[in-house]
Formats: C-alpha cells, structure tokens, sequence
C-alpha cells in the first residue's frame, strides 16, 4: 500500500509543534504494516539544506504565481517530495508567520500550492509513486481532496486528519479563482464557511476519511460547544470519522539513552533519575533541594493550553514551597507574566523563554510533575513524554488528556497521573494540592508515588498499536473505492 502524507511541518526538519512529531513518526511506524509512506512538504529553506539524494521530478513553470519544481529526496530514513517554490517558502524564520508575528498575507497560496501538487502526484505525475491514499494533515492540507475531486479524473482515496480545529485556513471568497477552484465549490456543501473559503472545511467535507488525534476529541469536536463552527458537519460525517490517538517516538524519547539528559534511568533503575531532578533545578536557577516538589512545563504559551489558570495558582503553590520549572514561547502576554513570576519567586519559578529541545527533555527527566491545563487538546504529546519518564502527569479531562493519563480516582493502584475535575483555576489549584500531598506522603511511604512512576513509565506510548489502526483505514478505503466485480 502506497500512501502520499502531505504536511506542512515534519520533525526533525520543521517543527512548531506536535503536527511535525506526528507526521516524521507515522511513516515508520507504517513500514511495520507493510504501508509505504512519502511525505509531501514545502520547500522551506530548512528543508531545502536538509534534502539529501535530491532528483527533481518535474518543473512546474508558473505554479501560484512563480516558478516550482517538485522534487523527489530523503532525510534520514524519510522519503519526502518537497515542492520547491522560492516565491512562496524561501522565506526566513517560522513557517506560517512573517516577521511581525502576522499569518503571511499569501499563506491561502502557499498551501493552497502544496495541496495542488500534492492532488498532480495522487493523479499519477510520478509513475514510481502513484499512491492509493493521499492523507492531508490539518488546513494546510485541506484543499488535497477538492483538488482532486474537481479534476474530474479517477484518483486515489483520501484522508483528513485533524490535529487541531482551532486553525482553519479560512480565506475571502475572491480567492476562489486564483486558487483554481470552480464557483460550484463555493456552497454550504463544499468549502463555504460563513461566505469565506475554509481549506479545513473542504478536507472534512470531501475526504473519503476524517481522522482525529483522540477518541474522546473525535466525540468533543461534534459538539457545538467545541466544534468551533464545523460541529454539525462533523455529526453528519460521524460514520466517516475515526478518533487514533498519536504515540510517540520511543526511539528519540528514551530515558534509558537520551544525550540531552543528565543521567540514564529505566524501571529498574528508577534511582538514577534523581541527578536530572538536581540538573534541571541548576539549569533553571531553581534551588538544588530533592525533596521539594518540582513541576515542569513544556508548551506552547497560547489559551488553549491554559497556562494562564497556572499563574492564578502560583502564589499559593509558592506560598507551599513547590518548585515550577516552565519552558515555553508564544503570546507576548503570557510570556511576561511568567516571567515576572520568575523574578518575583527566584529560587522557586525558574522560566526559559524561546523552543529548546534539549531542555524540553532534561524538563521531563528532572520534574516530579508535568502540567498540561489545556482547554482543549486534540492530543497532546508532552504528557506522553512525561509518562515514559516518569514525570506524572497533571492534565485537564479534555481530549486526548482523557484518554491518555489515569487518575486514581478512576482506577486505583493503576493510576498514571492526576485529572482535573473541570477547566477552572480552582480545580486546577486543588488537584495540584492533591498532586504535592501524594508526593509528599511518599517521603513516609515510597511505594504510591513510586508505583504511580512504575504504571506511567510502563505504559504503551509508543506508535506500535496506534499505526496499525491508521493502515486499517486505509484497507478500508482502498477496498470500498475498489469497483465491483
Ligand atoms: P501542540 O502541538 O499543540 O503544541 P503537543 O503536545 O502535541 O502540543 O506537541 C508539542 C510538541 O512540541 C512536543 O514534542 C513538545 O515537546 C514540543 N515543544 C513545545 N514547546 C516547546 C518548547 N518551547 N521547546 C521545545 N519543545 C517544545
Ligand atoms: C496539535 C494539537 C495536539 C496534538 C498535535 C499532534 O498541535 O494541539 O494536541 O497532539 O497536533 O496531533
């Protein structure tokens, strides 16, 4: 089975977030399900310098309003198509974002464009590669399937994957021709979200399969509370639309041999995870004490992650002697504060702004605790790093979080970590109280917070069970599309 994945981020080449996570680990852990993927992404400057084994496939004169060329390569052990397009990637820095922090006033094009050679490489342009599935991965991707429908030829089946519905590719409707897309598409039961194109909108509305990051964000995302406008079609396309939690790479999160830690601890050598506690307290400015409670953070600093619940709970968090160590970047607002909590408690609340993925693993060697009070959470990654390191996890019920951590109040001795009753700063207030009781108790009697450590660490984050249910879908899809007789 042969599978295009189109992207607009893939770790370890570009990432803002747990998409690229996503994307880098999926093909891999297909290859054990006899799945072929490549991945389709732009040709970003740092994909261009990361391109190994580079052929190009076929030029693309006048492509989006400017010169491209499609072409074929590797890093690592990934396959990749990379859309070279200097007029819509050869830009520095983030890849959405100009340098103001703004959306790039083209990005409708630029995506628009890896969806459109995307949907040429599903209709057959490279004969070594004709896929029998194009899998899109968020907005940016969200055009593949109406492309490829509106060719009117025979093409491969497709899937939509949502890893986020907060962001929709939503753009004005006189965009419709330049993007080369037909007037019938523009209606209520095509791409139109309240009179503007919505690229997420056309992958739900006309991809063979709908997939999300968590079962239990699959059911949240057809409500209308949390469907952020595309509720109802999702509860119309609910037969289509499949909830497969994403693992993570146990291969570059591996407390038993990862370089960016301090020291190599396992199940059976649970011990030797005290010196990254005492490394992570140095690094961050924190005071050296093993004994005093130490939580980390690793997240992107947006409302959906709730971080601002966290600062209503610091004064009384500091005021019990907890330690807080935070790793984040994102909006001006949230940064500063943190940052002010860091001058204010020195010692106590030690904060790096920027992206450091070397400190994003001493944090989840070294806390007792990893905190996650996001609002909604499609999935989330961080908490599954925390668990197979044993840094208990202390989450909001919401989305994959539910699906992920088990508190004790749900399954006793097997619990995993802490839930939070309901997304407030008070219930988060309480269960980190809860969480500082447990670890406290444990000086007394080692085992409940010991045993918790053991259920985390223990259990499966990996992608071995999770790919097998992505190939079924695409069984699934092949065999349906197949013509009778
Ligand atoms: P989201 O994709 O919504 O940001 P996830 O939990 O799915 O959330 O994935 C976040 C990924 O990005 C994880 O791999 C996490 O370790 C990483 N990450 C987030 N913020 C930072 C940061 N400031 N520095 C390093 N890694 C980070
Ligand atoms: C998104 C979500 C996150 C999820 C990730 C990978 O960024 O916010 O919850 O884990 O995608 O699917």
């Amino acid at each position: 089975l042969r599978i295009l994945s189109v992207a607009s981020e893939v770790y370890p080449i570009v990432k803002t977030g747990g998409l690229a996570d996503v994307v880098g680990a999926l093909p891999w852990a297909l290859m054990a399900e006899d799945v072929e993927v490549r991945t389709l992404i732009p040709g970003y400057p740092a994909v261009m310098l990361a391109l190994e084994q580079v052929s190009e496939i076929s030029s693309l004169p006048n492509f989006f309003g400017g010169n491209a060329r499609l072409l074929g390569g590797s890093h690592g052990a990934l396959d990749l198509f990379v859309l070279d397009a200097p007029h819509l990637y050869d830009r520095p820095g983030n890849p959405y974002l100009g340098p103001e922090g703004k959306d790039w006033p083209d990005n409708a094009f630029r995506f628009a464009a890896l969806a459109r050679a995307a949907s040429y490489i599903g209709l057959g342009a490279v004969p070594a590669f004709v896929p029998d599935i194009v899998h899109g991965h968020d907005w940016q991707a969200g055009l593949v399937p109406a492309y490829l429908l509106y060719s009117h030829r025979p093409h491969p089946g497709t899937v939509m994957t949502v890893h986020n519905l907060a962001f929709q590719g939503r753009f004005p409707r006189h965009f419709l021709p330049p993007l080369g897309l037909p007037p019938e598409s523009f209606s209520i039961y095509g791409l139109e979200y309240y009179g503007d194109i919505s690229f997420l909108k056309a992958g739900l509305q006309f991809a063979d399969k709908i997939t999300t990051v968590s079962p239990t964000y699959a059911r949240e995302i057809q409500s209308d509370e949390q469907g952020m406008g595309l509720g109802g079609l999702l509860r119309q396309r609910a037969s289509d639309l499949v909830g497969i939690l994403n693992g993570i790479d146990t291969a570059v999160w591996d407390p038993g041999s990862d370089p960016a830690i301090a020291s190599h601890f396992g199940i059976e050598r649970l011990e030797a995870r005290a010196p990254n506690k005492a490394a992570l307290q140095t690094r961050m400015g924190l005071q050296v004490s093993p004994e005093t409670f130490l939580l980390g953070v690793v997240s992107r600093l947006t409302s959906q992650k709730g971080l601002d619940l966290l600062l209503s709970c610091l004064p009384t968090l500091v005021g019990s002697g907890i330690q807080l160590a935070l790793l984040g970047d994102g909006e001006a607002e949230l940064r500063d504060a943190f940052h002010a909590a860091a001058q204010r408690y020195p010692g106590q609340i030690g904060v790096v702004i920027g992206y450091d993925e070397g400190l994003a693993h001493l944090i989840q060697a070294g806390c007792d605790a990893l905190v996650v009070p996001s609002r909604f959470e499609p999935c989330g990654l961080t908490q599954l790093c925390a668990l197979r390191y044993g840094a208990l996890p202390i989450v909001t019920a919401v989305g994959g979080l539910a699906d992920t951590v088990i508190d004790e109040t749900e399954a006793g001795v097997a619990a995993t970590g802490f839930k939070c009753a309901s997304v407030t700063a008070e219930a988060l207030d309480q269960t980190l109280r809860r969480a500082a009781a447990a670890f406290y108790a444990a000086r007394s009697n080692a085992s409940n917070w010991t045993r918790m450590q053991l259920n985390a660490m223990l259990t499966d984050v990996s992608w071995r069970h999770r790919a097998g249910r992505y190939a079924e879908l695409y069984r699934q899809i092949v065999a349906q599309r197949r013509p009778a007789g």
